[in-house]
This record gives C-alpha cells, sequence and structure tokens, in this order.
C-alpha cells in the first residue's frame, strides 16, 4: 500500500486481482503522475528525452525499459491496453489506429503468404474485403463459412489452416457461434482462434475463457461508446502480443495517446452503459416483433432466435444491436430509416445515441451479390444499435417509421 501512495506510479495489479470487470473498467492500468491527478493523465508527446547518450543507447538497445517514441509505447496507449487486457483476462494488449488495423496487425504479425484461414461469412463487410482483396494479394487464401455451420468448418480446415477468425455475435444479423466448438477445432488442427469482441464487449462475454487465442476489438464502437475516436485492440498471450507489437512498430497504425485518453473515459462507463444498451434492445426487439410490417427480428436475447440458449451460456447480456427485416425490399427498408426524426442515419455503432443503418448498401455495401446473400444481407434489412436513450421514446421515433410504410402500402403517399 505504502508503494501505491508513495510512488504514485501505477495501481500493482495484484491489489486488483480477482476483482470484477466493473472495477476493472474504472481502476486498472491507471498511472499517476507525480502531479498526483486522478483522473489518466494523457501524453501528448511523440518522442521522451533521455539522461545521456549511453541511456538513449541502452533504450534502443533493448537494455534498458522505458518509452522512446510513441510509435513504439507510450503511457496513455499502455494505460488502456493494460486496462482492456484485464478487463477481457489476457495477458497482453497492444493498441491500434482502427479496428481494422487490429485484424491487419494479426494477420500481418502471425501469418504467412501460403497460409489459409476460415472466416464467418456474416463478418463485418470491410473485414470480408480485407481477407479477400487485400490479403489474399500476398499469398493468404480464405475460406467464408456460416458462422453456425458446424460441418462447414470442419470440411473447410486444410493442412495450411493456421486460423480461425470469427465474430460472435455477428454484424448485424445477430448470430452466435460456439466459440468452445471453434477453439477445439482450431486447436486440434494448430490454428489459431480468434475472436472480434467488438459486439459484447468483455462486459458481456470474455472470449478467451471459451478457449479462444486471440480478442480484437474496434475500441470506436462500444468502448468509447460516443463516437468521438476510431481505434482498435489485439488480446492475448505475451508470445502472440509481442508479434503483433512488432508488427504495428514497424508498420505504424498504432494509437494516437489522444485517442487513448478518450478510450480510458470511455472505459470507466463501459459496465453501465452494456446493461442499458441491452435492456433498451431487448425491449425493443419484443416490440418490434409485435409490429405489422416487420417480417423478422434478430437479436439472441428473443428466446426464439436459434441460438438463444448459446448466447445465455456465453454472455451476460445479449447485446446493443439488433436487426430487423420489413416487409417488401429497399424502397421500404428506405422509407422506413428515412421517416425516423430522431435517431441518428449512420452506420457506427455502440453509441450511447440510438443509431440505425441499412447494411446492404453501407457496411456491406462492397459484398458482392452472391456473397450479400450468402451472408444474409438482403436488401429489406435494416439494423439498430440501439443506444441509451428513454426506451419509449425510440419506439415513439420508429414508430413514425412504421407509420410511413403502411401509408406507402395503402398508397396514400
Ligand atoms: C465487428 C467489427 N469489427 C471491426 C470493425 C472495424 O473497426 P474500425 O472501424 O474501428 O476500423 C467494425 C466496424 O464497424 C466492426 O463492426
Amino acid at each position: 500500500m505504502t508503494y501505491r501512495r508513495e510512488e504514485h506510479v501505477l495501481i500493482p495489479e495484484s491489489d486488483l486481482e480477482g476483482m470484477s470487470v466493473d472495477t476493472l473498467a474504472v481502476r486498472a492500468g491507471q498511472i499517476r503522475t507525480g502531479q498526483l491527478e486522478h483522473s489518466d493523465a494523457i501524453f501528448p508527446t511523440s518522442s521522451f528525452v533521455y539522461g545521456s547518450a549511453a541511456q538513449a543507447a541502452a533504450r534502443f538497445g533493448g537494455e534498458e525499459p522505458g518509452n522512446i517514441y510513441s510509435r513504439f509505447t507510450n503511457p496513455t496507449v499502455q494505460a488502456f491496453e493494460a486496462r482492456i487486457a484485464a478487463m477481457e483476462g489476457g495477458e497482453r494488449a497492444v493498441a491500434t489506429s482502427s479496428g481494422m488495423a487490429a485484424i491487419l496487425a494479426t494477420c500481418m504479425a502471425l501469418l504467412k503468404s501460403g497460409d489459409h484461414v476460415i472466416c464467418s461469412r456474416g463478418v463485418f463487410g470491410t473485414t470480408n474485403v480485407l481477407f479477400q482483396k487485400y490479403l489474399a494479394k500476398f499469398g493468404l487464401e480464405t475460406t467464408f463459412v456460416g458462422l453456425t455451420d458446424m460441418a462447414g468448418w470442419q470440411a473447410a480446415i486444410r493442412p495450411e489452416t493456421r486460423m480461425i477468425f470469427i465474430e460472435t455475435p455477428s454484424n448485424p444479423l445477430c448470430e452466435v457461434a460456439d466459440m468452445a466448438a471453434l477453439a477445439q477445432l482450431s486447436h486440434d488442427n494448430d490454428a489459431l482462434f480468434v475472436v472480434d469482441n467488438c459486439f459484447c464487449t468483455p462486459v458481456l462475454q470474455r472470449p478467451l475463457e471459451h478457449g479462444a487465442d486471440i480478442i480484437i476489438h474496434s475500441a470506436t464502437k462500444f468502448l468509447d461508446g460516443q463516437g468521438r475516436c476510431v481505434g482498435g485492440v489485439v488480446v492475448g498471450p505475451h508470445n502472440l502480443m509481442e508479434e503483433v507489437y512488432g508488427f504495428l512498430r514497424s508498420a505504424g497504425p498504432t494509437m494516437s495517446p489522444f485517442n487513448a485518453w478518450v478510450f480510458l473515459k470511455g472505459l470507466e462507463t463501459l459496465p453501465i452503459r452494456m446493461r442499458a444498451h441491452c435492456d433498451n434492445a431487448l425491449e425493443l426487439a419484443r416490440w418490434l416483433e409485435g409490429q405489422g410490417t416487420v417480417d423478422r427480428v434478430f437479436y439472441a436475447g428473443l428466446p426464439d432466435h436459434p441460438q438463444h440458449e448459446l448466447a445465455k451460456r456465453q454472455q451476460s447480456g445479449f447485446g446493443g444491436v439488433l436487426s430487423f427485416t420489413v416487409k417488401g425490399g429497399r424502397e421500404q427498408a428506405w422509407r422506413f430509416i428515412d421517416s425516423t426524426r430522431m435517431i441518428s442515419i449512420t452506420a457506427n455503432l455502440g453509441d450511447v445515441k440510438t443509431t440505425i443503418t441499412h447494411p446492404a448498401t453501407t457496411t456491406h455495401g462492397r459484398l458482392s451479390p452472391e456473397d450479400k446473400e450468402q451472408a444474409g444481407i438482403t436488401e429489406n434489412l435494416v439494423r439498430i444499435s440501439v443506444g441509451i436513450e428513454a426506451v419509449e421514446d425510440l419506439k415513439t421515433d420508429l414508430q413514425r417509421g412504421f407509420e410511413a410504410l403502411e401509408n406507402y402500402r395503402q398508397g396514400t403517399v
């Protein structure tokens, strides 16, 4: 205790051992300077100075630990990394400039030309593009499989398979993967099991406990929670993270200290925000099911969702994102979206403000028509990232969309 109070550095990890994710979100990883600030300090500096040329040489040579340059390490970024690693229960986290940079860095660091990846079909559209268009140029082959199609995963395995990559729940259809089964399949075949935990965050789901080797986050989403910054993070064991760190240090897509500071502030409220997102989303999902112009609602919190029981086992809440199809096609989906007044029409998710989007022409717009069809991204699909506004007010706004559809159906507009 005297250490912590007198030297004003990090709250030692051992003092927080065994504490809940709610506490870790607020307390883990904080660095306190000699100024005794209560909030996290921000270090907006590109480089760091040394007491002597000999010390500079020792730092560069790796004989002495310490900061050199902010593309390598930065105290604010390290505080964010330490906090998210503690929350996920991982040995180490490495922060990146975006969620996509986190996926890219993981693949560049841990895979090589000739390797094979199996990726779930329903991933974020740009993840799909990264694998199919860019990583393919460097000799990495990717097979896409339906998230819940266990026979398909097994059939896709090849001797060169080195990674299984999934998002669970998936974006935007909220399918849920059996992580333990996929971890087993990966490890039986000497492949890494990588989980994008963007939708659940460590508050609702900790994939390492279900056998994942690596966790990816787009910090841009719930971790920030207020739509301010783009960032990402990779979490996993020391040996793998050292490789990811090495790639980032050399290639450059690292997190800025300012963004790390915003994410630290975001994490402090993450647990209470996630509970509010989940409550609102479940209430809205039930309400949407009762609307005449809705065909189908996709949300794992609904008892008739095919992976409802699995989601209950793996997650402590069903998350803040849901999707639904309206009766009709793109015309009806767009009319519905355009008739809301308060909800933001934007492709981002995980914000305290509710957002609405048409996946087929935005987040998943770059997929080929065949890929869209296989991934279930239909023209009448609408995705809502449910915020923390009063749920009755969200219903009022969405009701405007349903009225517009009804008027259109009756030919009165
Ligand atoms: C599940 C998921 N993973 C990764 C990303 C990419 O993150 P970023 O936009 O921070 O690069 C997104 C972005 O929407 C996402 O939804």
